[in-house]
């Protein structure tokens, strides 16, 4: 059985996301959904809040499951017996940072193969950074984010 990880922040899970989980449930046997508990950032939703608008957001799909880790992502990885990663690439911007991250990961843990998907054209100017800004001035987030969680987001902004 062949599981692959999808790490990330999430604040909050977006289309491009949702895109990108779905891809990748396709492709593989068991999507892992890793959500960073980022001691240094303050996110605008707790980790439990951005975990349960993901449980939300892919309650559909039956080989997804959501979980959470902190430190490094490579011993995560090795600690749980995973070995391969998803990222979703948006523009040729995201390469460098992803590719430098790729090698970080797989020189801290030989078995590590991270796959890229593209994500589909629709979302290529989508981020959480975007929905929350967004959000902020009361901007339509229907097509953004999962319709389920508009509610929530605008509310974290007192609409
Ligand atoms: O959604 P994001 O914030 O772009 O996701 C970034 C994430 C969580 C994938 C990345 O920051 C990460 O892997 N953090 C854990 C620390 C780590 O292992 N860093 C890479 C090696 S220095």
């Amino acid at each position: 059985m062949q599981t692959a990880v999808y790490p990330g922040s999430f604040d909050p899970c977006t289309n491009g996301h949702l895109d990108i989980i779905r891809r990748a449930s396709k492709l593989f046997d068991k999507v892992v959904v890793a959500v960073l508990i980022n001691e240094k950032k303050t996110p605008l939703f707790s980790l439990e809040e951005r975990v349960e608008m993901l449980k939300t957001a892919t309650k559909g799909f039956e080989n997804v499951e959501i979980c959470s880790f902190s430190g490094l992502l490579a011993n995560f990885m090795k600690d749980n017996g995973y070995s391969v990663l998803i990222k979703g690439l948006r523009a040729v911007s995201d390469y460098e940072y992803e590719f430098q991250m790729a090698l970080t990961n797989r020189n801290l843990f030989d078995d590590l193969e991270t796959v890229f998907l593209p994500c589909s054209s629709e979302f290529m100017f989508l981020s959480s950074s975007i929905v929350k800004e967004v959000a902020k001035y009361n901007g339509k987030l229907e097509g953004l984010v999962p319709p389920e969680l508009v509610g929530i987001i605008k509310r974290r902004f007192g609409y």
